[in-house]
């Protein structure tokens, strides 16, 4: 267990985990790890490469191979740039179908690990706090009706210019939610210790906020 400080954000679909977590991190002059990035990236490679999405043993072959680079925004993957193919409703789908194989998540925990660096880092996903980071010195559960979450979800499309259907995308966020909380292996859940926000009514600015007052208090403690 690692002794650099760590505070992980976990919580279902678009409920502001990422946006979050690079706020509080750029606020502390932490390293981020988006852990569902690497779900995602590992489940976009499957696709290319025709593997099938229950094959657990190539999956988890195929995660044991992968050094995807972070960089400025950017996520390169063989050279490639994957940034906006890795967040499509076909990937998001597929990559939580993927991420319930046991396989897959043993493969993928020692590059989360290796993420804690000096002098921070900041951790969002699904089983930050219960699974990776135990240790964590702050773990917060995220949460938002999954109306609001659909609608945040539909802005950040429409940002980028992609049409959605705001009634499909909830179904779809509910389905995946649902999944992640019902798998056997690392569902989604608080941590015992994990601090648990309502952000429905909350903006971004308020989470920060109460995000590092959390913060403070616990470097307070230790
Ligand atoms: O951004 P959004 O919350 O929609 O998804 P994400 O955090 O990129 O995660 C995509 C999917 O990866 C989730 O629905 C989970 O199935 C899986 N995931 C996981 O199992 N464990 C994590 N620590 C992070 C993501
Ligand atoms: O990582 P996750 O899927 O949980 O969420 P995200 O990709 O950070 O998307 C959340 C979206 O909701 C962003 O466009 C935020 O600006 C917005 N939002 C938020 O994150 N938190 C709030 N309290 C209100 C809005």
């Amino acid at each position: 267990l690692t002794t650099i400080p760590v505070i992980t954000l976990d919580g279902p679909a678009a409920s502001g985990k990422g946006t979050i977590a690079e706020r509080v991190g750029s606020a502390l002059g932490f390293h981020y790890l988006d852990s569902g990035a690497l779900y995602r990236i590992a489940t976009l490679a499957a696709l290319d490469a025709g593997v099938a999405l229950d094959d657990e043993a190539a999956l988890a072959e195929l995660c044991r191979g992968l050094s995807p680079v972070f960089a400025e925004g950017r996520i390169l993957v063989a050279g490639e740039d994957v940034t906006e193919r890795i967040r499509s409703e076909e990937v998001s789908r597929a990559t939580s179908r993927v991420a319930a194989l046991p396989a897959v998540r043993r493969a993928l925990f020692e590059l989360q690990r290796r993420a804690a660096r000096t002098p921070g880092l900041v951790a969002d996903g699904r089983d930050m706090g219960t699974v990776v980071f135990p240790e964590a010195r702050l773990k917060v559960f995220m949460t938002a009706s999954a109306r609001v979450r659909a609608e945040r979800r539909f802005k950040q499309l429409a940002a980028r210019g992609v049409a959605a259907d705001l009634d499909e995308l909830t179904r779809d966020l509910e389905e995946r939610d649902r999944r992640d909380r019902e798998r056997a292996t690392a569902p989604l859940r608080p941590a015992d210790d994990a601090h648990v926000l309502d952000t429905s009514e909350m903006n971004v600015e308020e989470v920060v906020k109460k995000v590092l007052d959390w913060w403070s208090d616990a470097s307070k403690l230790s």
